[in-house]
């Protein structure tokens, strides 16, 4: 595909779209994003580029996944800043739809998944990920992809949109991207803008626990509960850091594991000031 990058609010004008590019024969490559993009959604935007004829990436930010007291009202956004990094980047359509069409007075149909959600960020944020699968489904079935890519930094919004495709049988190949980082190792987030000098300093505590986590491991030291402590004590000594949640789980199910015997998720969300932060690893123990 050549040219500029278009971008397209009306949900008929993307069906639209969508179909003509499948008629003429053309493979699609979808990232849904909330926008305000850094690195890692470029990333993202770069491997989708692997994978279809017409990238399509949309930017909305969904009022389904937030919710009451959290910052979807201050959910930052540039979105000349975004359009022109899409389009370096090679994206050909962004779909940016309005809330209202999204969601009519009348809208009542939603997409939950039963265990995948009881765990990690479920717990803290009721509804989030029942707002996350509704408005992916959706957005799949406006943008109509072969592929769409997510990021391994919401591990768990991975692992529940794999598991809604294999489920309800979605013929869409999800393809998983690397967590990227700031130099220093701090996840790249668009939330990360929050945050004051000083809390950018604490906010270092989560990729600091999950390292430590990882020599602990490279140690020879298995027994999750000892894992936990220390990242949490590592966390707890920086200011402005409270602990949502530091937990050792199966990487497939997210159920809570006592020991890392074979490819094991560590996941954490910490509260920096009034920014909560989520980090994650897969810890590999060494053999015997
Ligand atoms: P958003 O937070 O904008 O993230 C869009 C995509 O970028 C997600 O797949 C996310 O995992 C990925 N991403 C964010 N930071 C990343 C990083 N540092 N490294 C790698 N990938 C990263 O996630 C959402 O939006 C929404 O929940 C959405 C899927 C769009 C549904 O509304």
């Amino acid at each position: 595909m050549e040219g500029h990058i278009r971008i397209i609010t009306a949900i008929d004008d993307m069906q639209q779209e969508a179909k003509r590019l499948l008629q003429t024969g053309k493979t699609i490559a979808f990232v849904p994003t909330m926008g305000y993009f850094h690195e890692g959604h470029l990333a993202l935007m770069r491997e989708g580029r692997k994978h279809g004829d017409a990238l399509i990436i949309s930017i909305f930010v969904n009022p389904t996944q937030f919710g009451p007291g959290e910052d979807l009202q201050t959910y930052p956004s540039d979105i000349d800043r975004d359009m022109s990094l899409a389009e370096s980047v090679g994206v050909d359509v962004i779909f940016a739809p309005e809330a209202e069409a999204m969601y009519d007075k009348a809208y009542q149909t939603h997409v939950d998944l039963e265990m995948l959600p009881r765990y990690l960020c479920g717990p803290s944020r009721p509804g989030h990920f029942r707002g996350v699968a509704t408005v992916v489904t959706k957005l799949f079935n406006i943008v109509k992809p072969q592929v769409a890519i997510f990021g391994k930094k919401d591990y768990q919004q991975l692992l529940i949109i794999q598991r809604m495709v294999r489920d309800l049988r979605l013929d869409i190949r999800i393809i998983g991207v690397p967590i990227v980082r700031e130099a220093d190792g701090l996840a790249m987030s668009s939330r990360n803008t929050y945050l004051s000098e000083d809390e950018r300093r604490s906010a270092l505590s989560l990729f600091q626990s999950l390292q430590q986590a990882q020599e602990t491991v490279a140690q020879g030291i298995r027994d999750a509960r000892e894992l936990i402590r220390g990242a949490s004590e590592l966390i707890r000594s920086y200011p402005y850091t409270k602990i949502d949640y530091v937990t050792v789980c199966d990487p497939e199910t997210l159920e809570d594991v006592d020991r890392v015997d074979g490819p094991t998720l560590m996941a954490l969300a910490v509260w920096v000031g009034k920014t909560r932060l989520i980090d994650n690893t897969i810890l590999e123990p060494i053999e015997d």
